[in-house]
C-alpha cells in the first residue's frame, strides 16, 4: 500500500470530528452567508434562506477553511473565500434543481418546486452575482482569475452534460469529463484557494489542486451511485432522479457496456425514453452487471489519488482531516 494511505486517515465516522475541527471558522463563515443574503426584494430573502437554513454538508467551505489552516494561514480572508465558494455552490443547485426538474433537496421541496422555475433561476443569478461582489472586495487578482474560470468551467460542464442527456452512447470518458467541469472543478478550487491565501508555493498550490480535483471526481461518482441505492430521506434527494432525467451515470454506462444485447437494448431505449416504469429492470441489470462495485471502485480510487497528492504536505490535524474527507467522500449515505 502507498505510505500516505498507511497514515491513519479518520474513518467516515470522523466526519464530526472534522467538523468540529474547523467548527469556530464555520460559524464564522456561516454568519457571513446570512449576513450577506440580505437584499430588500423579498422574494430573494425567502428563497435564499430556504434553501441556505436548509444546510447542506458545507462541504466545499470545509475545504477551503481545511487547506488555509493545513497550511498555517492565520489571515482572515479564509473566512470570506469559503462563504463565496459556497454561494457558488448554492447558485448552481438553484439552477441544477430546475435543469433536473428536481423536487427534493437537503430534505426539503425544492425552490422550483415551491416557487417555480423562473424565481429559482433568476434568485440563482443573484446569489451568483453576489458572490463577485464578495470576490471583488477581496481585492486579490489571483482569486478572481481562478474563481472566474471556475464557474465558467461549471457552467461548460452542465451544457455538456444537456448534450448527453438521452444519449444511450455516452461512454465513461465523456461522463468524466462532465463530472470534472460540473462538479470537480469547484472543489479543486476551494482547495487550491486555501493554498493561495496561505502563500503556498507553486508545488503545494499543485498538490491542493489535484486533491480537490480527484476528490471532486470521487464525490460526483459516489453521488450516481447514491442516486441508485440510498435512502431518501437520509440522503435528502429523491432517487432515480438521473435515470428519470435520460442521465447515464457510471452505474449505467457500465451496464450498457456489460450486459447482454437483449438487455443492452433494453438500457439504451429506456435512457431515450427516460421511462421511469423501467426503473426496477434497470437497477436490476445495473445489480448483475456489479455495476454498482465497479462504480464505487473508481471512485475510491479517486479518492486514493486525492490522499496521495496530499504527501509532500506538512502534517497538520487539518491534513489528517483532509485526508479523512476523502474517504467520507465515498463510504457517505447523504
Ligand atoms: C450536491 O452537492 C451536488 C453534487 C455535486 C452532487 P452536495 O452533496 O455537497 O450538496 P449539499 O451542499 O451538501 O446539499
Ligand atoms: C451536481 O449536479 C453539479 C452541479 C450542481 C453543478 P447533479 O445534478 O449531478 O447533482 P444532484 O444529484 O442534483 O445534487
Ligand atoms: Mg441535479
Ligand atoms: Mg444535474
Amino acid at each position: 500500500m502507498n505510505a500516505a494511505l498507511r497514515v491513519s486517515p479518520a474513518p467516515a465516522s470522523a466526519l464530526p470530528d472534522i467538523q468540529a475541527l474547523v467548527a469556530a471558522d464555520m460559524a464564522e463563515v456561516n454568519g457571513l452567508i446570512r449576513g450577506r443574503l440580505a437584499s430588500d426584494v423579498l422574494l430573494i430573502n425567502q428563497i435564499s434562506e430556504h434553501i441556505i437554513a436548509a444546510g447542506g454538508k458545507r462541504l466545499r467551505p470545509m475545504l477551503v477553511l481545511l487547506a488555509a489552516r493545513a497550511l498555517g494561514y492565520s489571515g482572515s480572508d479564509h473566512i470570506q473565500t469559503a462563504a463565496i465558494i459556497e454561494f457558488i455552490h448554492t447558485s448552481t443547485l438553484l439552477h441544477d434543481d430546475v435543469v433536473d426538474e428536481s423536487d427534493l433537496r437537503r430534505g426539503r421541496k425544492t425552490a422550483n418546486a415551491l416557487w417555480g422555475n423562473a424565481a429559482s433561476v433568476l434568485v440563482g443569478d443573484f446569489l451568483y452575482s453576489r458572490s463577485f461582489q464578495l470576490m471583488v472586495e477581496l481585492q486579490r487578482m489571483p482569486i478572481m482569475t481562478i474563481l472566474a474560470n471556475t464557474t465558467n468551467a461549471i457552467a461548460e460542464g452542465e451544457v455538456l452534460q444537456l448534450l448527453h442527456v438521452h444519449n444511450p452512447d455516452t461512454d465513461e470518458a465523456a461522463y468524466l469529463r462532465v463530472i470534472e467541469r460540473k462538479t470537480a472543478v469547484l472543489f479543486a478550487a476551494a482547495t487550491r484557494l486555501g493554498a493561495v491565501l496561505a502563500g503556498a508555493g507553486s508545488a503545494h498550490e499543485r498538490a491542493l489542486h489535484d486533491y480537490g480535483l480527484a476528490l471532486g471526481y470521487a464525490f460526483q461518482i459516489a453521488d450516481d451511485v447514491l442516486d441508485y441505492t440510498a435512502d431518501a430521506s437520509a440522503l435528502g434527494k429523491n432517487l432515480g432522479d438521473d435515470f428519470a432525467e435520460g442521465k447515464a451515470t457510471l452505474p449505467l454506462i457500465h451496464a450498457m457496456a456489460h450486459a447482454s444485447p437483449e438487455r443492452r437494448a433494453l438500457l439504451a431505449k429506456a435512457v431515450q425514453d427516460g421511462d421511469t416504469a423501467a426503473m426496477p429492470e434497470v437497477l436490476q441489470c445495473i445489480r448483475d452487471c456489479g455495476s454498482l462495485e465497479y462504480s464505487h471502485e473508481i471512485a475510491k480510487r479517486y479518492a486514493q489519488a486525492a490522499i496521495e497528492s496530499l504527501a509532500s504536505l506538512p502534517e497538520s490535524p487539518q491534513l489528517a482531516a483532509l485526508r479523512g474527507l476523502a474517504l467520507y467522500s465515498i463510504q457517505r449515505d447523504y
